[in-house]
């Protein structure tokens, strides 16, 4: 996955030094869905490169475009990019009236981080035509063969190189052909030939001034700032109807809204199959049929966001992830917000298909990683509140097996970003077989989002660190609300809603009295920042808090680390257990928790180290010889306790990273959605 981004300035001067900070600052918002390399290209004013050195002649009348593309972080093509700036004697303060501007950072899928790899991918000779691209083209090995065939020959191992290589030679056909051709049907007729998950952003020097891009599955966002007076937020539609007015303003595309919220907050989000084509400051979006040789207009009103910029900065914060570490007491209440109500628990996106869903013959949770976790941790409530059975499913491994699901089930999705590559494809899996989809996501306007048949978004705000925390905790609560909503028809179970509800109240409080123990966790990870492993049991609501603590733990402070269900403890990992291995056992107040003070007894049987985690209170119980370490939470509702046990095990992995000298918020190899299955 990857995040591309681009700035269009009209009617308003802006010089270079503006612009390309507005990219690279693009760029940095983005960051955190790729950070493997990054490129940028933007206008020259040089008209050095004519020809080139056969005497070959430059085919356009604009000026080159400047492509400039890094290795490694944000920062060192921010570095490269001036020392380069440098070297060409580029003045940085030329003005410019009209500026087109594109950029990307990468996730490394198909070729190693490197400068060639990196985007913008170009045309060739020339750079006639720049693409950046976030997503997968599946059939480029058949699109090379045939752009090879023909002459072209390829600089990267990227899938992308396809596309801008596709749009040159649709525009040397036409051209060669009757004559004009617009840069929307060079874009039309490159898509047409084009499989896979994408969006692309296009800028060339055969059309200066303008920029278009389009999507297939990848998310795509397009933001309007329009200067000196109110944005209009009419339909727009074909060319000059948004923007039909020389109004100056500034237009950005984005694969997310992180990017553009310092700028504007009137948005559109792209829908699949649309071409969005910026030209002489007006706005248009096409909708590409495959069948139809024309495109029809679409109209399309702009969004407010809702999104202030602090939420993409780290504030007091040294990393994104410790600040939504702390951000959960504020983001569990305004996940609530509007949703308890005199004990009731009214869910607006789920109401009519609540009747369906109280009839399926089963629940089938579906995501991945953390998300599949948080499911997970819902699921004994789920059970006990619905009578329905609830089933868990890894949605490669559904994928994997092509798993039974039938009309009769409700499918629920979870997923933080709503793009996950393998959750998005085993709900089109779902879609097909007839079963009710719900969605659970943290991202309006998301994929996953716009495909249900109906959802909840957890609001937990924006979430840039790679590891997800505050996302986390608020997919809980929401499918806990989910499950009250659901059972909320049966009398036998009125004791045990009312009690959750009571308790989802006071949650935000307890979260932050959980957070106090940030210190302490501190001191435990320097006690653990050289060990090798960490294992973490759990069992019931607490066996997900064991799978994501270890989690954590291993994405982030890169040690090897398993969460493990302790019933399951004697019948292999006790193997494991010595006077060295650290193991942290969760151990609160709930129904398993005499079986898990017996596990703590054959622990210490075969001399284990042990770190126990347990109600305020509960030390003596859990450790009556004061000999292992105990970590001390407030006791909740039982299938609450998941949210606020999490919590030390975040602070944990955090200081652990921090102190083995790791990057916490961009942990290696990673990106914050996977759109590649
Ligand atoms: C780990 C983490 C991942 C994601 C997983 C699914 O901290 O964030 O395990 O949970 O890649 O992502 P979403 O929730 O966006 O579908």
């Amino acid at each position: 996955m990857c995040g591309i981004f681009a700035y269009l300035n009209y009617n308003v001067g802006r010089e270079r030094r503006y612009v390309l900070e507005v990219l690279l600052n693009g760029l940095r918002r983005l960051e955190y869905r790729g950070y493997d390399s990054a490129g940028i290209a933007i206008d020259s004013d040089l008209t050095l490169e004519a020809q080139n050195e056969n005497g070959k002649c430059k085919p356009y009348h604009s000026s080159s475009p400047l492509v400039f593309r890094q290795e490694g972080k944000i920062e060192s093509l921010v570095t490269s990019v001036y020392s380069e700036v440098d070297k060409l004697d580029l003045d940085l303060e030329k003005l410019f009236l009209v500026h087109a501007g594109i950029a990307h950072t990468r996730w490394a899928t198909h070729g190693v981080p490197a400068p060639k790899n990196s985007h913008p991918q170009s045309s060739g000779e020339f750079d006639e035509f720049l693409v950046v691209h976030n997503g997968i083209i599946t059939n480029y090995e058949v699109l090379k063969q045939t752009l090879v065939r023909q002459g072209f020959k390829f600089e990267s191992d990227t899938d992308t190189e396809v596309i801008p290589k596709l749009a040159k030679f649709v525009f040397d056909q036409a051209r060669d052909g009757e004559g004009g051709v617009t840069f929307s049907q060079v874009v039309m007729e490159v898509m047409r030939q084009l499989e896979g998950a994408y969006a692309l952003i296009f800028k060339s020097p055969h059309y200066p001034n303008e920029l278009i891009a389009c999507k297939r599955g990848s998310t795509l966002i397009l933001g309007v700032n329009e200067l000196g007076g109110e944005t209009s937020r009419h339909l727009f539609h074909d060319v000059k109807a948004l923007t039909a007015n020389e109004k100056p303003k500034e237009l950005f595309f984005s694969s997310d809204l992180c990017a553009i919220v310092e700028h504007t907050k009137n948005y559109a989000a792209i829908e699949d199959n649309e071409i969005v084509h910026i030209k002489d400051g007006s706005v248009s979006i096409l909708r590409f049929d495959n069948e139809k040789e024309m495109p029809a207009s679409v109209q399309r009103a702009l969004s407010v966001l809702e999104m202030e910029v602090e939420q993409i900065k780290k504030g007091d914060f040294d990393h994104f992830m410790k600040k939504e570490i702390h951000e959960q007491p504020g983001s569990l209440t305004t996940s609530m917000r509007g949703r308890l109500k005199n004990g009731i628990v009214g869910l607006g996106g789920l109401k009519d298909h609540m009747r369906t869903i109280r009839r399926s013959r089963r629940i089938i949770f579906i995501g991945c990683g953390t998300s599949y976790h948080a499911a997970l941790a819902a699921r004994p409530i789920m059970e006990e509140l619905t009578d329905v059975p609830v089933t868990m499913e890894i949605a490669s491994d559904m994928l994997d097996r092509k798993a039974l699901i039938f009309k009769e089930d409700t499918a629920v999705f979870v997923s933080q970003s709503g793009e996950t590559a393998d959750t998005l494809h085993a709900l089109e899996y779902a879609l097909e077989n007839g079963a009710l989809c719900l969605g659970v996501t943290n991202t309006v306007g998301s994929t996953l989002a716009r495909k249900t048949h109906c959802g909840v978004h957890i609001n937990a705000g924006c979430e840039i660190g790679v590891a997800s925390t505050k996302a986390y905790t608020c997919q809980i609560v929401v499918m806990v609300m989910i499950a009250l909503a659901i059972g909320s028809d049966k009398l036998s179970t009125l004791a045990k809603r009312e009690a959750i509800i009571a308790g989802l109240t006071k949650l935000p409080e307890q979260v932050r009295d959980v957070l106090k123990l940030d210190g302490e966790m501190k001191v435990l990870a320097q006690s653990l920042i050289d060990e090798q492993s960490l294992l973490m049991f759990g069992r019931g609501n607490n066996y997900a808090t064991a799978l994501e603590g270890a989690l954590k733990v291993k994405e982030v402070a890169l040690m090897h680390s398993e969460g493990m269900l302790a019933g399951e403890m004697k019948h292999g990992p006790l193997a494991l257990v010595d006077e060295h291995l650290p193991i942290i056992v969760i151990a609160t107040q709930d129904d398993s928790f005499s079986k898990q003070q017996s596990v703590i007894q054959q622990l210490h049987a075969r001399k284990g180290r042990l770190i126990v985690m347990c109600s305020k209170g509960d030390a003596s119980l859990v450790c009556p010889d004061g000999r292992s370490r105990v970590i001390e939470v407030p006791q909740v509702a039982d299938c609450l306790q998941p949210i606020i046990n999490i919590i030390p095990l975040q602070l944990l992995a955090y200081h652990l990273t921090v102190l083995r000298g790791y990057d916490v918020d961009q942990p290696r190899n990673l990106a914050k959605s996977v759109t590649t299955q």
